[in-house]
């Protein structure tokens, strides 16, 4: 699979669970759709959380968490896909009305992309525009509130890059780690989610 293939973020720390099922669900509506995606789970790859130092500020806008990481921590792993993915899907849990914290972590490392955005780097500016489907699911089975504060988040982080949101997939009332895995018929709603957007790339290798 080459680096430039869709991505899909699975963003629990949770193995096995809501998440892991809904990010399989993609899966296989990429699969439908005649596409391959490749799965890219967030507990794999544990980053160690900005430290404000402003290192990243001036050019070459290198982190120093990079430089001095021993061993080095998942950041470049789960940055490449932000920089060549054509299209690309997260899915997380709610904790706390927000993204749980390893992706908390992820987001605040990419500040670096941000300031050299800011500073006018070519590499940044010259990204095409891509989008990200976003599925979010959270154990209250209720609450217009419960997705909005990740769902902003996620439009500022990935607006660095110059990926838009596409309508997400919000789906409430799963808690139990069995709670999709248990109902066919959400799976089967999450896979036409999955389907739909893998449908919208038109030549993929
Ligand atoms: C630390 C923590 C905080 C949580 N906060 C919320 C919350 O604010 N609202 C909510 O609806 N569910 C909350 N949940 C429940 C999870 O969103 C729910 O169990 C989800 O299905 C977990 O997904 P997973 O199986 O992929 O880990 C929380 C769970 C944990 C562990």
């Amino acid at each position: 699979m080459s680096e430039n293939n869709p991505v899909i973020y699975a963003c629990s720390p949770r193995a096995g669970g809501n998440t892991d099922c809904a990010a399989h669900c993609l899966r296989q509506g990429a699969t439908l759709a005649g596409k391959e995606a490749k799965l890219l789970f967030l507990r794999d790859h544990p980053t160690t959380p900005c430290c404000s130092c402003y290192a990243c500020a001036t050019p070459p806008h290198a982190c120093a968490l990079d430089l001095n990481s021993a061993p080095a921590d998942g950041m470049s792993v789960l940055t490449a896909p932000l920089l060549t993915a054509p299209i690309l899907f997260f899915v997380a849990p709610v904790f706390f009305y927000h993204l749980p914290a390893q992706f908390k972590a992820f987001m605040d490392r990419t500040q670096r992309f941000y300031l050299m955005k800011q500073s006018g780097d070519p590499q940044i500016k010259t990204l095409s525009q891509r989008t990200a489907y976003i599925v979010l699911l959270g154990a209250r089975k209720s609450g217009s509130k419960l997705f909005e504060g990740s769902l902003l988040s996620l439009r500022l982080m990935l607006g660095i890059f110059n990926i838009v949101l596409a309508k997400p997939l919000l789906l409430h009332g799963l808690d139990g780690s069995t709670d999709l895995s248990n109902n066919s018929a959400l799976q089967t709603h999450i896979i036409h989610y999955g389907r739909q957007a893998f449908s919208q790339i038109r030549h993929h290798p």
